[in-house]
């Protein structure tokens, strides 16, 4: 849809201290209204206060569309649901990035680009080794990225970004799984290019020089799937500081180890590590999950159901549902059984009989699911969020090109409403 087609021609009318302003009406794709207030603060000096952003439009976006009210996700418009059935994890990279399914040509060269360009710089697997036992990946995930910009100081963005998109989605399965090689001591085991991304990933991750290392099939979907249902989510916290600070004309990488920092917390992609913790807590406390669900709506016990609630959904999580089922097929072919996948569907379906979930729109998000199959594939839980990191690099690769491609892109720089002192005198230190 083009930009102007956004506007619709009518305006919304404010009244403010006394006089009316027009705010043009604007409706997306898929019917979503806004009002656009470009112009308030030149015109009536007064600005919009939403704390956490939840009723700002940072960008006009045509990559993700989220209806969080019904559960709808679509990337470029396909659902969720039919890519993952359909696709694979660098096609739907492709997709993100590049807008449009490849074809068989297109999709033979980014692969070709994607294997040719995994091996990092032999001098980075120094930095890997400054780094003490207790380092958490996802620290050294991002310091790795942003030293990409080190190895690659060249970047004109007319005729390399294609190529340095290529070279940091092939090299970052490389440094997160040279990453887990370092956390246990074992020797880093290279990329191959005759495996898929997932099985090449499970291989420098699992497999050691002294014996054949062979790549579960089941294992591999899974992680395809997990890297799928990851790869975007439209304007959330890591993606919305990746163009903020790509808004600054910061390159790719410096830009993406910034989202990396943004999601390893706990409110955001650092939740699927927090609930492994969690079920791990409540089995190792007897298992007495209704005890947890009580100390969840008690706002004074600081305990939150991690894996539950989001900014955007109001309804199921369609990732969440997706990864219910898998985490089922997933352990049945493995012949595995996890308690605590018991405890999470226990704690599940309390939660949606609960009148605070149900009054509050809490329904489980795709992190509740995501770490058991993460865990029967024998990935620790400290990798949990690099996972993530993995999966949603697409999006915001995509995400970063499409800002930098907007025409008027201007810089991130939100305003305040000050409430600190006035203007007042200063005094000597002996006079205070
Ligand atoms: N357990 C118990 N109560 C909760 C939870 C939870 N997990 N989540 C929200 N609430 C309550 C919250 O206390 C508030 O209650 P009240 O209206 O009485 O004050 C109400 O529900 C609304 O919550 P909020 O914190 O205002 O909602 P938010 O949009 O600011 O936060 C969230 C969204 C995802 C940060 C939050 O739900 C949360 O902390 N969940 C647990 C962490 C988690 O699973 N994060 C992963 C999100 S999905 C992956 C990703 O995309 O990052």
């Amino acid at each position: 849809m083009e930009t102007s087609k956004v506007y619709t021609g009518e305006n919304a009318k404010l009244l403010l201290q006394g006089k009316e302003y027009n705010l043009p009406i604007m409706i997306g794709s898929e019917k979503e209204v806004g009002l656009d207030i470009t112009k308030l603060r030149a015109d009536s000096g007064a600005i919009t206060v939403d704390s956490g952003y939840g009723n700002t439009g940072s960008c006009l976006s045509a990559i993700t569309f989220i209806d969080g009210e019904r559960g709808i996700l679509q990337y470029r418009g396909y659902p969720i649901d039919e890519l993952a059935a359909k696709s694979n994890f660098v096609e739907v990279a492709y997709l993100l990035i590049f807008g449009h399914l490849p074809t068989k040509a297109e999709l033979d060269d980014f692969n070709f680009k994607l294997t040719h360009h995994s091996l990092i710089h032999e001098d980075m697997k120094k930095f890997f080794e400054g780094f003490p036992p207790t380092a958490h990946p996802m620290g050294i995930l991002s310091s790795m990225v942003n030293s990409l910009s080190a190895f690659y100081p060249e970047f004109d963005y007319k005729t390399d970004l294609e190529i340095n998109i290529a070279r940091l989605i092939a090299k970052l399965k490389t440094i997160a799984a040279f990453s887990y090689k370092k956390s246990i001591g074992q020797p880093y085991i290279y990329p191959q290019n005759h495996l898929s991304y997932s099985g090449d990933l499970l291989n420098m991750m699992f497999a050691v020089p002294s014996e054949e290392y062979k790549i579960n099939k089941v294992v591999e979907e899974a992680l395809d799937l997990l890297l799928i249902l990851h790869a975007d989510h439209e304007q959330n916290c890591s993606t919305s500081t990746v163009r903020m600070v790509g808004s600054s004309e910061a390159n790719l990488f410096a830009s993406i180890s910034a989202g990396i920092c943004a999601l390893w917390g706990p409110l955001h992609g650092g939740a699927n590590q927090e609930v492994l913790e969690m079920l791990e807590h409540i089995r190792a406390d007897g298992g007495d999950y209704k005890k947890y669900m009580n100390m969840a709506k008690d706002k004074s016990s600081g305990f939150k159901l991690m894996g539950f609630g989001h900014r955007v959904y109001k309804n199921f999580d369609p990732r969440a549902k997706i990864l219910k089922a898998s985490a089922d097929k997933v352990l049945g072919q493995l012949g595995k059984s996890d308690p605590l996948l018991d405890i999470a569907k226990n704690l599940e379906e309390i939660a949606l009989k609960d009148d605070f979930f149900i009054e509050r729109k809490l329904y489980p998000n795709v992190d509740f699911y995501s770490g058991i199959i993460y865990r029967a594939m024998g990935i620790p839980t400290n990798m949990f969020t690099v996972m993530f990191a993995l999966g949603r690099l697409p999006g915001w690769i995509a995400q970063w090109k499409e800002m930098r491609e907007t025409p008027g892109t201007r810089i991130y720089r939100p305003r305040q409403i000050y409430t600190g002192a006035t203007k007042r005198a200063h005094a000597p230190i002996d006079k205070r």
